[in-house]
């Protein structure tokens, strides 16, 4: 299925890639249920932009999210590729379920768009499996749950990440799904304390069935988690979903996806 995205005369399209003294400069985006997030990488994955930032436009078509993306990157000056996470499940950059944004995003080839429109590489992953790669140390079994408008699932064996893992949709407590129960909608509905609570039960389940070395937790709403938690368990920066752009680029289990 294809997408016309709207036709672009802009830089991104026409300019050669650009080898600056920083070296390669990815440009790393986040798709997210409620906002659309970009900036551009060093080699070393350091910021070279501030994060620009947009709501998620409702409906959440691809057409829709792809006119809103380009507005958001395209101040932020020329880059070599592309890395993105993307809120659902990803194989070969092709996108197979999108619970949070919109039907129309299955079976949408969202990494080949990007390359058709900007000339560059791209890869696309899920989006907590790419924050995951923003924080993980590389060694032994670690574990990522992102809490956000959705709950994001991402799992790393020395470094390796092991895709489209998706606890979300998993019954939790009778017919209600872990993301029922903590996601961003839950949140609103029951409140702070009673939401803790949940994630806290989440965690108390998780570790005993994946048993990682580190259980990290990120997203938006991680920072509203204030008791304590069990020593394996480290709650991590939201900027990491954007800094895991770089290390996607370094998975040789995704390039050899690519080439096939
Ligand atoms: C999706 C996951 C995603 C998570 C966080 C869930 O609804 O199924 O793929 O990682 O939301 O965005």
């Amino acid at each position: 299925m294809t997408v016309a995205v709207p036709n672009r005369s802009s830089r991104l399209k026409s300019a050669p890639a650009t080898h600056t003294a920083e070296g390669t400069r990815t440009l790393a985006i986040d798709i997210g249920g409620t906002g659309l997030k970009a900036l551009i990488l060093d080699a070393k994955g350091g910021p070279l932009t501030d994060r620009a930032k947009v709501a998620t436009p409702r409906p959440a078509t691809p057409k829709a999210v792809l006119d809103a993306l380009w507005t958001l990157i395209e101040p932020l000056g020329d880059f070599d590729r592309i890395s993105c996470g993307f809120p659902g499940v990803v194989t070969d950059g092709v996108i197979k379920t999108a619970v949070n944004l919109h039907p129309d995003w299955k079976d949408f080839p969202l990494a080949q768009t990007f390359v058709d429109r900007t000339r560059r590489p791209a890869r696309v992953l899920n989006d907590a499996g790419v924050q995951g790669f923003g924080v993980i140390e590389g060694r032994g079994l670690e574990m990522v749950i992102t809490l956000g408008t959705g709950m994001g699932t991402a799992l790393y064996i020395d470094g390796h990440y092991v895709p489209n893992i998706e606890l979300a949709h998993h019954p939790f407590r009778g017919p209600k799904t872990y993301e029922d129960l903590v996601g961003a909608a839950a949140y609103a509905e029951v409140g702070k304390k009673r939401w803790r609570k949940r994630v806290h039960r989440v965690i108390e389940q998780i570790l005993p069935i994946f048993n990682p070395r580190i259980l990290y937790i990120g997203g938006g709403n991680a920072k509203h988690l204030k008791e304590k938690l069990p020593p394996q368990v480290k709650i991590t920066s939201n900027v990491a979903g954007l800094l895991g752009g770089i290390a996607l680029w370094n998975e040789p289990g995704l390039a050899e996806r690519e080439k096939k």
